[in-house]
C-alpha cells in the first residue's frame, strides 16, 4: 500500500482536492491519504508535520495556498520547495479537446520546467532609508542541475530541442551562468538542439508561434510568468494546467493556478488541473495503468463535450458534476 500526503490548502483547494481524490479512490488501487492543513488553516506557517509526513512518504498531492501580497509571510510554497530541494517544476501544456482557444487548430505540446529553488524566488529584501536593496542568488549547483535535469527528461520524453530563457544581456553573471549551464548540460545530448533566447523576445516568438517550442526552460521568476502564458496560450484558462516540484528524494504534485478567490466555495472550479497533477504523481510512482486510466477519463470526458465553466460560461458543468463524468469514464 502506498501512503500520498495530501495538503488541501486554501480557496478552491479544498474542492479540487476532493474531487481528485474521489478519482484516485476510484482507481481502488490501494492508494491511502494522510491529509494535513496547510497554507491560511494554520497561519501560513510550514509546519514540521507537513515536512515530516512528506519525508517518510516521498510523495505529495497539494492544493493552491494563499499568499499575502506587499507583505505578510513569505510564500509557504517557495519555503516547501526549498526545504524538501524540490529544483524541477515540470508543467506540461498539452492541447485539450473541445477546448477551444485562438490556437485550436495548431495542436500544441509544450513543457515548461522551472527552476524551482533559488533566483529571483530566493530574494532577500531590506528597506534602508528610501529604498528597498533586494538580493537573490543562483548558484553554480542550481543552474547545472536544473539544466542536467531538463534534458535527462526531455531525452526520457523523446523531445527534441530545448529552448532556455534568460535576460544575461542585463542581469549579466546570473542569468549568464543559467544560459551556459545549459549549454554544458546539452553537450551530453547532441541529438537535442539547445538554443536560448532573451526573455522579452521569447515572450514574443511564443505568443506568435507557439508550435515552434517544445521544452523551454525557465528561471524561477519567468518559468512562473511562461507557465500562466502557456496556460493562456494553449488552454485558454488555468484550470487544465498540471505541474509537478522534483527534487531527488521527495516529489511534490501541484497545479500551476492559485486559490481562485473569485470563484472559491462556489463549486464551479475545474479539477482538470489537479487531477492531471495525481496523473503526473502515478507515473510517477511507476504506476502507469492507474495513470492513464485516469487520463483516458479526463480526455474521453472532454470528447464528449462535457466541461466546466471555466471553458463554457453558459453549458459548463459543476466541479461535482465533471469529476462524475471523468469517473464513470476511467
Ligand atoms: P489564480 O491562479 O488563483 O487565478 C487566476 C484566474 O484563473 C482567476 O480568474 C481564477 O478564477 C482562474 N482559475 C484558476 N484556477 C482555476 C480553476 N481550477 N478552474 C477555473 N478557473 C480557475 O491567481 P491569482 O488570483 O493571481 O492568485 C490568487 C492567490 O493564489 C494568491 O494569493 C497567490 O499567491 C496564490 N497562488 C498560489 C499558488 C500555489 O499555491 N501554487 C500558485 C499561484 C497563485
Amino acid at each position: 500500500m502506498k501512503t500520498v500526503t495530501i495538503l488541501p490548502g486554501d480557496g478552491i483547494g479544498p474542492e479540487v482536492v476532493s474531487a481528485t481524490l474521489r478519482v484516485l479512490e476510484a482507481l481502488d488501487i490501494g492508494l491511502s491519504f494522510e491529509i494535513h492543513d496547510f497554507g491560511e488553516a494554520v497561519g501560513g506557517v510550514l509546519p514540521e508535520t507537513v515536512l515530516e509526513s512528506i519525508r517518510r512518504n516521498k510523495v505529495a498531492l497539494k492544493g493552491p495556498t494563499m499568499t499575502p501580497s506587499g507583505g505578510g509571510y513569505t510564500s509557504v510554497n517557495v519555503r516547501l520547495r526549498q526545504e524538501l530541494e524540490l529544483y524541477a517544476n515540470v508543467r506540461p501544456f498539452a492541447s485539450m479537446p473541445n477546448v477551444r482557444t485562438r490556437w485550436s487548430d495548431v495542436p500544441l505540446d509544450l513543457i515548461v520546467v522551472r527552476e524551482n529553488t533559488e533566483g529571483e524566488y530566493a530574494v532577500k529584501e531590506e528597506k534602508r532609508e528610501g529604498r528597498v536593496v533586494a538580493t537573490f542568488e543562483f548558484t553554480n549547483k542550481g543552474c547545472s542541475r536544473i539544466a542536467e535535469f531538463t534534458f535527462k527528461y526531455a531525452d526520457r520524453l523523446g523531445r527534441k530541442k530545448v529552448c532556455v530563457s534568460h535576460k544575461a544581456n542585463i542581469i549579466k553573471l546570473s542569468h549568464g551562468m543559467f544560459r551556459d549551464a545549459a549549454y554544458k548540460a546539452a553537450q551530453k545530448y547532441p541529438h537535442i538542439a539547445c538554443t536560448d533566447l532573451i526573455i522579452d523576445n521569447y515572450g514574443m516568438q511564443l505568443v506568435r508561434n507557439p508550435s515552434q517550442f517544445d521544452v523551454m526552460l525557465h528561471t524561477n521568476l519567468f518559468g512562473d510568468i511562461f507557465s500562466d502564458v502557456c496556460a493562456g496560450l494553449v488552454h485558454g484558462s488555468l484550470g487544465f494546467a498540471s505541474g509537478a516540484n522534483i527534487g531527488d528524494e521527495y516529489a511534490v504534485f501541484e497545479a500551476v493556478h492559485g486559490t481562485a478567490p473569485d470563484i472559491a466555495g462556489k463549486g464551479v472550479a475545474n479539477p482538470a488541473a489537479l487531477m492531471l497533477s495525481s496523473v503526473l504523481m502515478l507515473e510517477h510512482l511507476g504506476m502507469k495503468d492507474a495513470a492513464l486510466s485516469v487520463r483516458n477519463g479526463i480526455m474521453k470526458t472532454l470528447e464528449d463535450g462535457i466541461v466546466t465553466k471555466d471553458v463554457d460560461r453558459a453549458a459548463g458543468v459543476t466541479t461535482n458534476e465533471w469529476t462524475n463524468a471523468v469517473i464513470t469514464r476511467m
